[in-house]
């Protein structure tokens, strides 16, 4: 007997998907395809924004996977899987273990199969049951043996933990991978695998992972993916294995900008160190950097970007919510993926010589003055009672020059002491 119930990608199930949950609402997107697919409120909280499933999909299409079709074995809402699907045009089957989701999942395929003229949906399926059951799974395609070139999982985990146990994902990896080993198609890097893993997973669970895939498959290249929608937080973590790994990229980083579009860098990660001996001058550069970046240890690939050559540069921030680089030129700002990753930068134009208070207001003021600004905005460690009160006299004693430019004030801590800064942004 089917261990599973079978949804075709068809204009049917849309009728199905409407009643559970209608079809765009509440979705903010400028993304034409994000706003209509369907999603739960809890799917629309665990699923990748589409901008982020096309980009995958479109590093996946650059990889050198065999012949055979897409599977997720927890797919949700399906649009990871199908954004694949679209992109490399070939069938994908989904299991989901939950059946409002599952028919959904099928509904979405369906949609997204509808932006181009192209037949993968049509032998492509969603099957309500358990993503382990493997060899009835692929029964349902009429598939058996080396059939699947691409396993794409991205498992449910505990929401509120901080921590968890890598025994706490559902379906678990240990289990699919047993499950589904001997169904992937083994290319020249091995079988194409991309897992989700919570961003909370700590370095030795980040190796635990390593290990599981290597039993299987020892020689097998990985690229970690890091995505971040800013705010210095990791939303995403991912291992792309065997095939579907980069050579020479064992790290890669996605930023997911607020228009929707995504820009990467990648390469191999490094522990950025401090330096506490350079003191900033007048006349360097001050970048308040993404804390997400340092997180990815792609810093070095992102400052090829950002500076030029002849630039000489080092972190006077590693830790905490605000990385900082002292630069000897200003960064190229032009280019999106050096904007991406930054919070503030500015032009150093003085060491203030009182510390920033509500009674050295003046002193200050007259720094702000002296480098032609209009704004000064607190960017460092300040005690929180004066903060607001420190802010709102400089915008008033500010004011005046309205037509000054905006700047930032920051803090570095030097080998003996803090030092305040005056930066004026570009
Ligand atoms: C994090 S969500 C997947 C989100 C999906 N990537 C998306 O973009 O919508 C994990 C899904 O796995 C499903 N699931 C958990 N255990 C499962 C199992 N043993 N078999 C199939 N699905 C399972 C859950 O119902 C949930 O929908």
């Amino acid at each position: 007997m089917s261990k599973h119930t079978a949804l075709p990608l068809n204009s049917d199930v849309l009728g199905f998907a409407e009643i559970i949950s209608p079809r765009g609402i509440e979705i903010e997107s400028s993304d034409e395809i994000q706003q209509n697919l369907f999603q739960t409120e809890k799917m629309r909280r665990l699923s990748t924004p589409w901008s982020v499933c096309l980009t995958r999909a479109e590093i996946l299409s650059d990889c050198k996977v065999g012949k055979g079709i897409i599977v997720d074995p927890a797919c949700g809402s399906g649009s990871q899987l199908f954004a694949y699907c679209k992109e490399l045009n070939r069938p994908g089957l989904g299991i989901e273990l939950d059946a409002d989701s599952a028919v959904l999942s099928a509904a979405n395929g369906y949609l997204i199969s509808q932006t181009l003229d192209s037949d993968w949906a049509n032998n492509s399926l969603v099957l309500v049951g358990d993503g382990n059951a493997s060899v009835s799974a692929l029964k349902e395609m009429e598939l058996t043996g080396r059939s699947v070139a691409v396993l794409h999982v991205d498992p449910a985990r505990p929401q509120d933990a901080q921590k968890h146990a890598l025994n706490e994902m559902q379906p678990s990896i240990n289990e699919l991978l047993d499950n589904w080993a001997d169904n992937l198609v083994i290319g020249s890097q091995g079988p194409a695998i991309i897992i989700d893993l919570s961003p909370r997973l700590l370095p030795e669970q980040q190796t635990e992972v390593e290990q599981i895939l290597l039993q299987h498959w020892p020689k097998s290249p990985m690229t970690w993916e890091w995505v971040s929608t800013g705010r210095g937080r990791i939303d995403r973590l991912t291992i792309w294995f065997g095939s579907a790994a980069v050579i020479g990229f064992p790290a890669r980083m996605l930023r997911l900008l607020p228009d929707s579009s995504v820009v990467s860098i990648a390469g191999t990660p490094v522990i950025a160190e401090k330096n506490t001996v350079q003191i900033p001058k007048e006349g360097d550069w001050l970048t308040i950097v993404d804390s997400a970046l340092l997180s990815s240890g792609l810093q070095r690939q992102w400052i090829r970007e950002a500076l030029p050559p002849e630039a000489s540069y080092s972190w006077v921030r590693v830790s905490g919510r605000r990385p900082m680089l002292l630069s000897s030129m200003p960064l190229m700002i032009d280019k999106s993926v050096v904007r991406a990753f930054i919070s503030s930068t500015g032009e150093v134009m003085s060491r203030l010589k009182v510390e920033p208070t509500i009674e050295n207001i003046s002193p200050i003021i007259v720094s702000c003055n002296y480098a032609y600004l209009s704004r000064l905005t607190l960017r460092c460690k300040i005690n929180p009672s004066i903060q607001p009160q420190l802010q709102s006299k400089l915008d008033v004693g500010l004011k005046e020059h309205s037509r000054g430019k905006d700047g930032f004030l920051v803090d570095v801590e030097t080998s003996n002491e803090i030092a305040w800064f005056i930066c004026r942004e570009p």
